[in-house]
């Protein structure tokens, strides 16, 4: 059957620069979450070891395919405590958290067999080759969704392309009016973005994300995050390795100050709880559960510079 040509003409449509994805190889799926459903599928693991410091979105895919987890802790550095055995069919997720625990993730796949890393909070990281790796991407671009995945498995789902137009209007709404006239329709996009079926990347994703300068994200996030961590560092209860960090997704600062989230949000400073759901996963005893009620996530993205760094460092002392 002859292919139909292109419609010609009608209105000019939304002009989006043309270039090149960051990772144009990977399987390209809707959310992070459904990646992980993707490799489970794939992999038929029986068994899920999941940190209590994550995101509770990770429970879809693991309700939706009935697959069993379990909890377990991570320490002062935020690498994992692996004081029990793992079943010949479970399996080890580890989240490379705030994009600053490479180190972390390559010792794993040195000791780890059956080992998948949540790169949502890392996209700057490649995959450790060999180990199955998940992104998400609207934690760092202004898409509606869109994850990749990579694996070394040839096993391939079929799939549906998803349709992400419906979940644009915070993204849009912040650039004619403001962030915060944007907020409901970011967190009812959110709501909807749960329980979606497994679907393909959609194309409006892909085209936003095939117009983006990769090297200057990524050099910004470098030096608003040294920036901050020169001024913070030595404030930090968090220990920061900066050697193998690259594009992180924020500058994770603890401090002993239970009310500084909201006095940094009434300056409208946005710093997020990552994550609430941690608060009733953990014990009030667990690092944990500290961890989520101290940690101040500071941006340091691509829309912000030095001046915005100086900001929040000059609001975060007068806290102290
Ligand atoms: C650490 C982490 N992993 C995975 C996800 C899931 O990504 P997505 O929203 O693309 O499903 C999230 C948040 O949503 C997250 O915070």
């Amino acid at each position: 059957m002859r292919k139909e040509h292109k419609t010609i003409g009608g209105y000019i449509e939304l002009q989006l620069p043309e270039g090149q994805e960051h990772y144009p190889s990977f399987i390209k799926l809707n959310t992070g979450r459904n990646a992980l459903e993707y490799l489970l599928r794939i992999k038929k693991y029986t068994l899920v070891y999941l940190p209590y410091f994550t995101c509770e979105v990770l429970l879809e895919p693991l309700r939706r395919l009935s697959i069993p987890y379990r909890f377990y802790r991570i320490d002062r550095h935020l690498d994992p405590v692996i004081d029990f055995e793992l079943e010949e069919n479970a399996v080890l997720l580890y989240t490379n958290y705030f994009g600053i625990k490479q180190d972390t993730v390559h010792e794993l796949s040195r000791t780890v067999k059956n080992l998948i890393i949540d790169n949502a909070q890392a996209f700057f990281h490649p995959p450790v080759t060999g180990v199955d790796t998940f992104y998400s991407c609207r934690k760092f671009f202004g898409v509606p969704d869109g994850a990749y995945l990579y694996t070394e498995s040839n096993t391939r789902l079929s799939l549906e392309s998803d349709i992400s137009v419906y979940r644009f209007s915070h993204l849009i709404k912040s650039i004619d009016l403001s962030i915060e006239t944007g907020y409901h329709d970011y967190l009812k996009n959110n709501i909807i973005l749960g329980n979606n079926p497994i679907k393909k990347m959609s194309v409006l994703s892909q085209r936003i994300l095939s117009g983006i300068n990769y090297e200057d994200c990524c050099s910004i996030r470098n030096a608003n995050f040294q920036h901050l961590h020169q001024a913070l560092g030595p404030i930090n209860q968090l220990p920061i390795n900066l050697v193998p960090i690259d594009g992180p997704m924020v500058y994770p600062l603890v401090i002993d100050q239970s009310d500084a989230r909201k006095e940094l949000i009434a300056k409208k400073i946005f710093v997020a709880t990552y994550w609430p759901n941690v608060l009733e996963w953990a014990s009030g005893d667990l690092f944990e559960h500290y961890l989520t009620r101290h940690l101040l996530p500071l941006p340091v993205d691509h829309r912000y510079g030095t001046r915005d760094m100086d900001h929040m460092i000059k609001t975060v002392r007068s806290l102290l």
